[in-house]
């Protein structure tokens, strides 16, 4: 008997769209889980997901990616990899299981809340398999690290981590639990499918994987590569329900889901991706930079895609490119300077040849960044290793839980705040600017905006790493730009010039 070929029968596989007979529509799909953003009862079947699979071909599939992951693993197992790359490697490794091997559990139950939510028969199809890869990735990313743990505990923490209320994980709980846990179908699809899956796994994945490939970490590589794939299916999930909004006149939501969910993952990624790729990569292997990644996928690859939907880049644009050049510096210098409260051991990433590399593709790091690096370079040659950890804690945003740091540049002119109690001064191996940087460009946080600066901010990054050159009195002025639209509260500003008066 001839088979049918897959699209002469998938829509109507898919589209079981029963009548229910003992409950109403609303019981069977509740505003809260559903999502409902005033669309039309039948709207909801217009949804038509870009990407079409049977079962079978799924299962097929994805046991070809499983075989091909784990086999190289096996392959790989005796080479005794982790004590033979680059420290700044396995850094990168115990970051992202640390950050990520969980959640992929909590993204297979966001894809079973579609399964069981979503009004559109086809989201509801691609969600059962998305919730599948979510369960294979978890799978993977908790096996993968295992056999490092006997050696290494700090590789528990792909299991634990997400347990624990260290603070750089409960930042990456906050922002998953509020991007993917806690909102309706719709909403989710559009924040964490379209925005985050779409715009930002690629560059941890893509990114990631050929890095790992450069630095010999194979099964890494060939791990992500098999996980990439699934995420390239599920991310689509949001595109169609975000053109069907538009069409029914849910634009500015839609708008307004996509501006929030960027920002969000932005500062996250600066974290997850923007240090390993510029910090701890050995320089050997690097494939990019940060920024260059993120021009390519983010600033040409989905803003491609928001123009393509009619949806304009956020409002916030201009603030998130000029963040793009500095953000995860500082990011850096803070979660170095604040090691002993991390589960790795983080890598500094700034000898003379990174220095080099980093002034080249960020042209002023030297004069800016470097001279933070410069104080804590100097401390460690004496051996005043107290000097180079904070004795306090952050500044930390209300949303997206990390470090609030903005820098402008560098001021090169202006008075000098440099500290009299500066321990390095003319004694740095690197060359160091005429001028040493000012006060104001230590405290300026935010672009000016019309609104007059109204919570404490800022910096506490690179004060604290900075505490033996210029000090910063902590001052108020306008926060993380987006948040300004979100109510902040001051923190900590008595540990803050407690911790400066050091
Ligand atoms: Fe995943
Ligand atoms: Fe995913």
């Amino acid at each position: 008997m001839a088979l049918l070929e897959r699209s002469e029968w998938y829509d109507i596989a898919r589209r079981t769209e029963w009548t229910p007979g003992y409950v109403s529509d609303d019981e069977l799909y509740p505003e809260g889980h559903s999502g409902d953003y005033d669309i039309p009862g039948e709207a909801w079947s217009t949804y038509d997901e870009p990407y079409k699979i049977s079962y079978r071909e799924y299962v097929d599939i994805q046991r070809q990616k499983d075989a091909g992951a784990y086999s190289v693993k096996a392959a790989l197992e005796r080479m005794d990899l982790r004590s033979k790359v680059d420290p700044g490697w396995i850094s990168t490794l115990k970051l992202h299981y640390g950050a990520v091997s969980v959640v992929e559990y909590n993204a297979g139950l966001m894809e079973s809340r579609f399964v069981r939510w979503a009004r559109s028969p086809g989201m509801r199809n691609m969600g059962t398999f998305g919730m599948l890869d979510e369960i294979r990735h978890a799978q993977l990313q908790l096996f993968f690290p295992h056999e490092y743990v006997p050696t290494d505990r700090q590789f528990d923490w792909a299991h634990s981590g997400m347990k624990s209320n260290n603070w750089g994980i409960i930042a990456g709980r906050h922002f998953f639990d509020d991007m993917m846990m806690t909102r309706d179908a719709v909403s989710t699809s559009i924040l964490l499918n379209f925005a985050f899956e779409t715009g930002f796994t690629n560059l941890q994945f893509i990114g990631l994987s050929s890095d790992a490939a450069n630095a010999g970490d194979f099964s890494f590589s060939k791990l992500i590569q098999s996980i990439q794939s699934d995420e390239a299916r599920h991310a689509q999930i949001g595109t169609p329900m975000l053109a069907m909004m538009i069409e029914n006149g849910e634009k500015e939501r839609a708008q307004r889901l996509v501006d929030v969910a960027f920002w969000r993952s932005w500062k996250l990624f600066t974290i997850l991706t923007g240090i390993p790729m510029d910090y701890y990569i050995p320089l050997d292997k690097r494939e990019g930079s940060f920024k260059e990644f993120m021009q390519e996928w983010i600033v040409t690859q989905f803003v491609n895609s928001l123009e393509d939907l009619g949806l304009a880049k956020p409002w916030y644009w201009d603030i998130f490119l000029a963040d793009i050049d500095e953000h995860h510096h500082g990011q850096q210098l803070g979660t170095w300077s604040w090691r002993p409260t991390l589960w790795f051991s983080p890598a500094a990433g700034v000898g003379p040849d990174e220095r080099d590399w980093l002034e080249e593709k960020y042209p002023g790091w030297n004069d800016t960044f470097g001279k933070c690096w410069d104080a804590i370079i100097e401390n460690l040659k004496r051996g005043d290793i107290g000097r180079t950890v904070p004795g306090t804690l952050p500044i930390i945003c209300n949303m997206s839980n990390i470090p609030i740091r903005r820098t402008t540049r560098w001021s090169t002119t202006g008075g000098s705040t440099t500290s009299a109690r500066s321990p390095i001064a003319g004694s740095s191996s690197r060359t160091r600017s005429a001028t040493p940087p000012t006060k104001r460009s230590l405290i300026a946080c935010s672009p000016a905006r019309s609104s007059p600066p109204t919570s404490a901010v800022c910096c506490s990054t690179w004060a604290s790493a900075c505490s033996a050159t210029a000090v910063a009195t902590p001052t108020t002025t306008s926060g993380c730009p987006p948040t300004s639209r979100v109510p902040t509260r001051r923190r900590r500003t008595d540990r803050w010039q407690h911790s400066h008066s050091r």
